[in-house]
């Protein structure tokens, strides 16, 4: 599947690199070709998934990035620049949560929620878009999720966080088409990442949780990267300011 779009030449950021989703849409970017600047706060596993694509003949470059850092923002953007001299791609995928009910919720948990779902993707995507812009173009993809228009019990400044993050989508996407720069949003239903292990790692949980999506089942890390690839490619040139959910029909099922 990945074969099918061209991405030779591209330099592509993604944001969470190391594990889950952002590790399967490294793969997917490098196998079309991308070379790929990943960013996490865990050196191991991005290391790993540069070894990965190194091993499968890619290009790849880890930068150990804690995203509630601005400084280390711009230092993520400089060594991009430095090591490929530029960004065509940016895949903001890093996202913290936690189960807390809002009223046990305290004011650092929210500005970590925030800080990483929320400003940080501002902070990292005004940065590229000026180096895009200087390019003539290029792509950003949002990770979001079901869970942006879906209000639920625990969970309540993730899915606010989300929200935020579909709107600034939309906004980014306006302010720059006039640069070229797409700006679009992925959101996945509930996919087997270390993420939703608390869901899946209990057998009857996870069947209750399967029984509410249509396809009966979550998602695989792998299922995800099909659309950001579309959304990466030429087949989406007239696409921005959208989300495509990867949901298994759950937001089809009211
Ligand atoms: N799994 C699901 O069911 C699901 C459903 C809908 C949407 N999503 C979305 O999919 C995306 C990927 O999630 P996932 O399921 O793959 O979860 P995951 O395996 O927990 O990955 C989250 C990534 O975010 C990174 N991250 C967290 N805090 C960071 C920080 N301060 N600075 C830099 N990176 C940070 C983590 O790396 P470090 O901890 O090493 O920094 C990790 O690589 C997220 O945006 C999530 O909201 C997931």
């Amino acid at each position: 599947m990945a074969g099918r779009h061209d991405f030779s030449n591209k330099v592509a950021i993604v944001t969470g690199g190391g594990r889950g989703i952002g590790r399967a849409i490294a793969l997917g970017l490098a196998e079309c070709g991308a070379k790929l600047v990943l960013a996490s706060r865990t050196h191991e596993e991005l290391d790993k998934v540069v070894n990965e694509i190194k091993e499968n003949g890619g290009e790849a470059t880890a930068v150990v990035t804690d995203l509630m850092v601005s400084e280390q923002i711009d230092k993520l953007v400089e060594t991009a620049m430095q090591t490929y001299d530029r960004v065509d791609i940016l895949i903001n995928n890093s996202a913290r949560s936690f189960m807390r009910p809002l009223m046990e919720l305290r004011e650092d948990g929210w500005d970590k929620i925030f800080g990483v779902n929320c400003k940080a993707v501002f902070l990292l995507s005004r940065a590229v878009a000026k180096i895009m812009s200087d390019l003539g173009g290029g792509r950003i993809v949002n990770i979001t999720t079901v869970g942006a228009v879906r209000g639920g019990a625990g969970m309540g400044v993730y899915h606010a966080s989300k929200a935020a993050l579909s709107m600034l989508t939309k906004c980014m996407a306006v302010e720059w088409a006039p640069l070229n720069i797409n700006v679009n949003a992925v959101g996945p239903g509930l996919t087997k990442t270390a993420f939703s292990q608390p869901i899946w790692s209990n057998p009857e949980v996870e069947q209750m949780m399967a029984g509410r999506i249509p396809k009966g089942r979550l998602a695989e890390p792998e299922e995800v990267v099909g659309a950001v690839l579309f959304l990466c490619s030429e087949d989406s040139n007239y696409i921005t300011g959208g989300t495509i959910y990867v949901d298994g029909g759950s937001l089809a099922n009211y």
